[in-house]
């Protein structure tokens, strides 16, 4: 939520900045801005509206500088309008800072500000904090890095900042508690820092993850200092980026939510890569390893999530409870972190995040935590805060998701949730030999699988022309499918605006059946391993009520075709594979459709990627 980036050194700050920003608009787009070190004075240019907005803005303008911090924005305090967005200067026009976050105790900070007469300008957080390390820069007379250690003694909230001040030229000052950031050291003895490592790459792949409470002090060509808000020095572990170039570019497609989509067969694999002995037919997760005992000794799995990490939660509850007999609650992040949640030390407590970085399930981590139970983690970037907050965890290696609709984090989430529970299954001896192998077989088949219900493209295209007016939609889908339906319904509401619903399929005749008439398209997932005959019935019932039926079958299906209005066919494949092929269709659909109706894909309004907000 925001992306921030800061640069100084010897080249030109605003093309890295700019381009910075590009790669992080992913987190928030509402406006943008950017503050540029100028012959001792700080210049700032924003405006509302995204990056090229910006710079547009600032054509003709001098950009020249060799120090800068730039800032694309999810509005949480006032609308996003040019004079909210960041970067805020200081009353005095000496300091700049760019925010991600949230500072809870703002109008006590304000307070003691309009108490000093400070007239604030817009309605943010962040004006308020920028002009509290003023404040006490002025009072105790020190430099802008020790009066933001003493500064942020005093704030509550969530923050990523970088802060430069006139005082001190060509440096910038950082700091983190709760949300990311990254700093790369380049060769030069410059340095980038950014939400994340997205517009480091180009320039270093060294990089230092701050973590909460430290604050550090950069300048170009000198060793750079990182301490904890009281000032002990902490010599930062340098980690070596994983990552390159191309991942983070669209590769020929229009969108990155259609290169994701297609990239799966190759995520999938990544997910699994190195993890199976095909000869020897063994599992082996290393993260986890040391703790597996525990696993299996527990009382429970607690799953935590958010949106599309929730609904691959709920596709592992079936999987962990069906293959390895272990009983598992899914939980959504923000309610289990504020209903005084029973969590007992034998629980284990799993967080799924494709950023790392999810407030809410970060929060019910270390509520969990305290609460002395173990800590797993599924996550996608590496390094993030869920990964090092948990014990021990397994990382989805799916690569960077720009898309905000998560595709390919889904499906590399639900693949180590099978590894997992095929793993514990096989320990625990709840799993025959047989169907274990056979489903093991299968999961390395299944980028093949992937690669083949993606040729169904086309055809989905056509059934998103014929529907892309539609009003609402349904979603049904039962068992592990159920949270297939779930899935489906997000992404189309989340990226066309169309309202949809996921149900399981059986609980339509509990109210929503009252929806159907000739204008509702249902897509049902009807797939001919598990409840096949149970969902045909459902099937009919639709029929009967005159709903349009988009029904994703196993080839070959006859009974359903006959129903149907539409079908999509997958591979046949066993009932715990099916989340990995089915949820495809339904991301090419809200795809199309979003497209067909002129939606911003990759940035869809009022999301970000990354919500470090709760
Ligand atoms: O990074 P996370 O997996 O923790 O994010 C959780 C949700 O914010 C995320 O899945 C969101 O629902 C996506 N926009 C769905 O496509």
């Amino acid at each position: 939520m925001c992306g921030i980036v800061g640069y100084t050194g010897k080249e030109q700050a605003y093309p890295i900045l700019i381009n910075g920003l590009k790669k992080l608009e992913y987190r928030g787009y509402d406006s943008a801005g950017i503050a540029l070190e100028q012959e001792n004075k700080i210049v700032v240019y924003k405006t509302k509206g995204k990056v090229s907005d910006l710079e547009e803005m600032l054509k003709g303008k001098n950009i020249s500088s060799h120090t800068g911090i730039a800032h694309t924005r999810w509005a949480t305090h006032g609308e996003p309008n040019s004079v909210n967005a960041h970067p805020h200067l200081s009353a005095s026009g000496k300091i700049a800072i760019v925010h991600n976050g949230i500072i809870e105790n703002y109008d006590v900070l304000k307070d003691t500000l309009i108490q000093d007469g400070i007239a604030l300008k817009s309605e943010t957080d962040t004006e308020i904090l920028v002009n509290f390390i003023e404040k006490v820069k002025e009072e105790t007379g020190k430099n802008l890095f020790e009066a933001t250690q003493l500064a942020l003694k005093r704030v509550i909230g969530a923050y990523a900042i970088v802060l430069m001040d006139i005082d001190m030229p060509g440096t910038l000052v950082v700091a983190r508690k709760g949300s990311p950031l990254v700093i790369g050291l380049g060769r030069d003895g410059d340095y980038i820092v950014a939400s994340d490592a997205s517009p480091i790459i180009e320039k270093t792949k060294t990089v230092y993850y701050l973590d909460d409470d430290e604050v550090g002090i950069l300048m170009p060509g000198e060793e750079m200092v990182i301490t904890t808000l009281n000032n002990e020095r902490i010599n930062p572990k340098l980690t070596e980026l994983d990552l390159t170039i191309e991942e983070l570019e669209k590769g020929g497609f229009d969108y990155f939510m259609l290169k994701e989509i297609y990239e799966q067969p190759k995520s999938v694999y990544d997910s699994m890569r190195g993890r199976i002995n095909t000869e020897q037919k063994i599992i082996r997760l290393g993260g986890i390893e040391p703790y597996e005992n525990h696993i299996l000794e527990s009382d429970r799995m607690i799953i935590v999530g958010c949106g599309t990490s929730w609904h691959a939660g709920l596709v592992g509850e079936y999987l962990i409870e069906e293959l390895a007999r272990i009983p598992v609650e899914v939980e959504y992040g923000s309610e289990f972190r504020y209903r005084n949640p029973v969590i007992r030390p034998r629980d284990v407590v799993v967080g799924i995040s494709q950023s790392g970085e999810t407030a809410d399930t970060l929060a019910a981590l270390k509520l969990a935590k305290e609460k002395g139970a173990l800590l797993l983690g599924i996550c996608n970037v590496v390094g993030s805060s869920i990964a090092r907050e948990t014990h021990a965890g397994v990382y989805t290696h799916a690569g960077p998701e720009i898309g905000v609709a998560s595709t390919k984090a889904f499906t590399a989430q639900v693949t180590v949730l099978l590894l997992m529970a095929l793993r514990l299954g096989y320990l625990k001896g709840t799993i025959d030999r047989e169907r274990y192998e056979k489903l093991l077989y299968e999961l390395e088949k299944a980028p093949e699988l992937i690669e083949k219900v993606l040729q169904t493209d086309l055809q989905v295209q056509q059934i998103a022309r014929v529907y892309k007016n539609a009003t609402n939609f349904l979603y049904l889908g039962r068992g592990v499918n159920f949270p297939v339906a779930l899935e489906g319904a997000l992404k189309l509401k989340e990226i066309s605006y169309i309202h949809a619903e996921g149900y399981p399929a059986a609980e339509m005749k509990h109210g929503p059946i009252a929806l159907i008439d000739e204008n509702m398209p249902v897509l049902v997932i009807a797939t001919k391993k598990g409840n096949y005959d149970k969902i045909v019935s459902n099937i009919r019932e639709i029929k009967a009520r005159k709903g349009k039926i988009i029904a994703i079958v196993t080839e070959g299906d006859k009974q359903v075709a006959e129903l149907a209005d539409h079908i999509i066919e997958i591979p046949e494949a066993s009932e715990e594979l099916s989340p990995l092929l089915a949820t495809i269709p339904l991301q090419l659909l809200a795809y199309h459709i979003a497209v067909m109706l002129g939606r911003d894909v990759d940035k869809p309004r009022n999301l970000a990627k990354s919500v470090t907000v709760e």
